[in-house]
């Protein structure tokens, strides 16, 4: 039986527009669930109440502009075909999370018209599971309302779930964007691996919201560049070098260039497989013109934008559900906790700095695909095995005068802890890409940034908590 909960709010934005949006908690078993000692329910949905499209966009009122917010540059215009010159629209899909809010800022910034499409759950993932942010982060309003009195530029806001095809249709038909970036997903392996309702939600939010998004392409805005977030982890660790996205293969004496096998380890990696099969085949089917970004492991919290004001500071996840490997690390680090190696620690990704994230993303968006093309770029920097890691972040810390050891933790994945690892990372480069390696500065400036924070620190989030074989049909309860 269901278990529904609805609340309708409404926020003053200015004089003439308020938001409205209604909130629908709607569980598959009728008593609330427990994880992590913290309550948890079912994904909660956020849809909005009216389906005018004016409604859905929030304008904040323009204050004083700052001269260190600047930085103003021409690469968001394009040229009409009568000469003229407009500002190229970018909808920003999940703008409120990690990698989407410092893309958003970084797009504005640099010139585009920017629109942040999102449903704000990854906000109650954190209420739902007792995590937060290292960093305190302000509320997407605040964030928005900040940046404009900033910087003078307006960032449009469209709350909703793009799994509710008609509020992604309002939005498309509202905003008219030139150029889709695609973020807006379920990202957390371990969360897929909680229990049954996390998997089926991961694999449903994620692949019916990018169907969703394919359509509203092709339905409302044909020549928009589709830019997605895919993972190098759809790879998996084969035993041969990983190329970037199609492998020529000889076999039997034919050839022919073929999709690079994927081999995914989470329902999470899996989700983002299925999404690249669905783009691929939209773009043949219908000539969209897509970018899939297969993503890195990201780490850093700051990028120009998000350092101006402590309003626009990023989120910095930590726990063992949502926190990646080197954020996680010195945050360890700053805390005194010994740096939790999984296994044996010979597990081998490509990692990047949040702030080559943006650049990647501004790069694709400037040098589109062409319609019909399904283009693959590999989006990290530099490899690193996890043991590198907790080296690296050893040295640093003992730099800094901090305590620092590396343990190692029974490995909750799936994986291999020794293996084979070179994947290709050229095409990004050959754009344009200046990449920032992880030098010992940026290692320094992460860990300060932790120690800044470190009184936040919850060492109860710490360890991994979710275990790939332990993977439950049932939602754990607080008796589990
Ligand atoms: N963070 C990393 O290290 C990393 C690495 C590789 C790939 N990626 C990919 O980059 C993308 C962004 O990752 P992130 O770390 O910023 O994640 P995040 O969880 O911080 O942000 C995702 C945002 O999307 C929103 N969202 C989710 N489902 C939505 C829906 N149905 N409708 C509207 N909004 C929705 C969330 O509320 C959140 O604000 C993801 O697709 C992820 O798979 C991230």
């Amino acid at each position: 039986m269901a278990h529904l909960l609805s609340t309708t709010c409404s926020l003053d934005v200015s004089s003439s527009k308020k938001l409205h949006f209604k909130s629908i908690n709607q569980c598959s078993t009728p008593n609330p669930t427990c994880f992590n000692m913290g309550i948890s329910f079912s994904p909660l949905k956020l849809s909005l109440q009216s389906k005018r499209s004016a409604k859905y966009v929030i304008r904040a009122s323009a204050v004083s502009m700052s001269q260190e917010a600047r930085t103003q540059n021409d690469s968001g215009s394009q040229q009409t075909t009568d000469g003229a010159s407009t500002r190229k629209k970018v909808m920003v899909i999940g703008g409120d999370g990690y990698c989407g809010w410092a893309t958003a800022l970084h797009l504005s910034n640099k010139g585009y018209e920017v629109a942040i499409v999102d449903n704000l759950i990854r906000r109650l993932f954190d209420d739902q599971l007792g995590l937060d942010s290292l960093t305190p982060i302000s509320s997407i309003h605040n964030r928005i309302r900040r940046w404009k009195s900033l910087t003078g530029k307006d960032i449009q806001l469209f709350v909703g779930d793009i799994c509710e095809f008609e509020f992604l249709a309002e939005a498309f038909k509202s905003f008219e964007p030139d150029a889709v970036v695609h973020f807006g997903e379920q990202r957390s392996a371990p969360y897929s691996m909680i229990d049954r309702s996390r998997a089926i939600y991961t694999q449903h939010n994620n692949v019916i919201g990018t169907l969703n998004v394919l359509f509203a392409i092709k339905e409302f805005r044909e020549e928009c560049h589709l830019v997605k977030l895919g993972t190098m982890g759809e790879y998996g660790t084969p035993n041969i070098d990983i190329e970037e996205g199609y492998i020529t293969i000889t076999h039997n004496g034919r050839t022919d260039t073929l999709p690079y096998p994927k081999q995914a380890s989470s329902f999470y990696h899996l989700s983002k497989v299925h999404d690249s099969h669905n783009i691929a085949f939209t773009c043949k089917a219908w000539g969209i013109r897509a970018t899939d970004l297969n993503q890195g492991v990201v780490y850093g919290v700051r990028t120009d934008e998000t350092a101006i004001h402590e309003d626009l500071v990023n989120r910095l996840d930590y726990d063992g559900v949502f926190g990646t490997a080197l954020n996680r690390f010195c945050v360890q680090a700053a805390v005194g906790h010994p740096l939790t190696v999984y296994g044996k620690g010979g597990q081998t990704r490509g990692y990047l700095d949040i702030r080559d994230t943006v650049q990647c993303v501004e790069i694709a968006i400037a040098n589109p695909a062409k319609p019909g093309e399904f283009r693959v770029f590999n989006q990290f920097t530099e490899q690193f095995s996890v043991n590198e890691l907790a080296a690296l972040v050893t040295k640093a810390g003992q730099k800094l005068g901090l305590e620092v050891k590396a343990i190692s933790v029974p490995n909750p994945r799936v994986e291999a802890e020794e293996h084979y690892y070179n994947a290709k990372h050229t095409k990004l480069i050959e754009l344009g890409l200046q990449p920032h390696l992880l030098s010992d500065s940026l290692l320094d400036s992460l860990l300060n940034f932790a120690v800044q924070y470190k009184d936040r620190v919850d060492t109860k989030q710490i360890m991994p908590s979710v275990s790939w074989k332990k993977i439950g049909a049932k939602p754990k309860t607080v008796a589990a």
